[in-house]
């Protein structure tokens, strides 16, 4: 992913691992408490506390992702068993139902006391909004700034301050099979798909058997999908290019591609849109489908027969999504909200929670051992692979350029825009 140009100004990150580095410990701690004092002068007072308890608004609400918030929620309890757990969590997969209760909520002025968020161009919004408090102390505390890899830290800070927690590391780009189906539509069940064509005509061959190829659900899950299409067709440079300006989201190759994702779409289930990712999921867990394409947060949902793989044409990108918790201005429960925060920065914690939401910890000084066959792989591919933001999981682009992307894709789905609308959507979306 691209890395800002910063100038390191006073109390960011980096500018503490320098003086740190200097040796210049005593003198430093002697500056951050001079330009701790002057933060707390300048940020907005903060609300009194009322109760030791912190509110946690999230959308891993069910199933495997409510299952793997339990671990968090276990460690918060067993660290910290005088503050009280509030969840305020609401369904919805992408956070897609959540994150306009959020908006209502910071509109009312009644924010939660942390809040789920992606790293990336999501959180940089919610900063640039005001909602957000700086979490360097907090770093400092943890050391996080040591152990979270650049790309990391990277997208929880902005201008160098960090401001959200990182939990784990998603990898966005695969595609699971129903080994059974495809054999049923006389597929090798053991082919792997290396290129957007011979997958493509894997699902015409699907189709021509009266079965259906590609499960899929709501809106967000067809951005996800033109997402790794966009990413096979243009590999990761010109992907990324969408987002920071430097490609052209109007040229033949995007076209094409956005051409390709509304052929795949005549693949899919016409009842997409009352469908959510767990369904949709469901469908080829059931043998109702061939394919699915979603994120390893669906290693949990998925029984053999079906086999993961990386989408086809984009092995050797890692398409990330990070998950990261940060901490409302003016909410009720800051020390709350610091103790819930300082949880899910712990090591073990963050190993708990991957080995059972089927993600990489964010830091990156878990033992091997300690992760499951599938972190640890996820692991390799990440530390080896050409790393990138998720569209659809508001890493690449801001909030407002999703939704106008979404709409966009939703009308083509419904067939009242055409590939041009959606291409037009793209070419709004730089913001780097
Ligand atoms: C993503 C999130 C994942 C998972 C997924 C489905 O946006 O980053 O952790 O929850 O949505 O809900």
């Amino acid at each position: 992913m691209k890395r800002h140009r910063r100038q390191d100004p006073p109390g960011t990150l980096r500018w503490r691992a320098r003086i740190r580095r200097a040796g210049m410990g005593r003198t430093a701690s002697a500056l951050l408490a001079v330009v701790a004092t002057a933060a707390a002068c300048s940020a907005p007072a903060p609300a009194t506390t009322t109760g030791r308890q912190v509110e946690v608004f999230t959308w891993w609400a069910s199933g495997a992702e409510k299952l793997a918030m339990d671990v968090l929620v276990q460690r918060f309890r067993a660290e910290h068993p005088d503050v009280g757990y509030v969840d305020a969590a609401v369904a919805g997969g992408a956070g897609t139902v959540a994150k306009g209760v959020l908006a209502a909520r910071f509109a009312d002025g009644d924010p939660p006391d942390t809040f789920q968020v992606h790293g990336g161009a999501e959180l940089t919004a919610q900063v640039s909004a005001g909602h957000v408090r700086p979490l360097s102390s907090l770093f400092d505390q943890v050391g996080l700034e040591d152990v979270l890899p650049p790309v990391v830290l990277d997208s929880v800070s902005v201008h160098g301050v960090p401001y959200a927690v990182p939990v784990d590391v998603h990898r966005t780009n695969l595609l699971w099979a129903n080994t059974d189906v495809l054999a049923q539509a006389g597929l090798d069940p053991t082919a792997r798909y290396d290129s957007l064509d011979s997958w493509m005509a894997a699902l015409d061959q699907v189709r021509a058997a009266g079965l259906t190829p590609l499960a899929i659900g709501s809106t967000w899950t067809q951005v996800h999908l033109l997402e790794v299409v966009l990413l096979s067709r243009l590999g990761p440079t010109t992907y990324a290019g969408l987002w920071d300006g430097t490609a052209d989201a109007t040229s033949p190759e995007v076209k094409a591609a956005v051409e390709d994702f509304a052929r795949i779409m005549q693949d899919t289930n016409a009842d997409r849109d009352s469908l959510d990712w767990q369904d949709a999921t469901g469908r080829v867990n059931e043998g109702r489908a061939a394919f699915v394409v979603m994120g390893d947060w669906a290693q949990e949902v998925f029984d053999p027969p079906v086999v993961w793989a990386p989408f086809p044409g984009t092995a050797d990108v890692d398409d990330i999504t990070v998950d990261a918790f940060a901490a409302p201005v003016g909410a009720v429960h800051p020390t709350g909200a610091d103790a819930w925060l300082s949880t899910v920065a712990g090591l073990d914690t963050q190993v708990a929670f991957a080995n059972a939401k089927g993600a990489i910890p964010a830091r990156n000084d878990a033992l091997q051992t300690s992760l499951g066959d599938y972190p640890r792989s996820a692991l390799r591919t990440f530390r080896t692979a050409t790393v990138v933001p998720s569209l659809a999981h508001g890493m690449a682009a801001p909030p407002q350029a999703v939704d106008d992307i979404t709409r966009a894709v939703s009308s083509l789905a419904r067939g009242t825009a055409s590939t041009a609308q959606v291409v037009a959507a793209l070419a709004g979306a730089s913001w780097r």
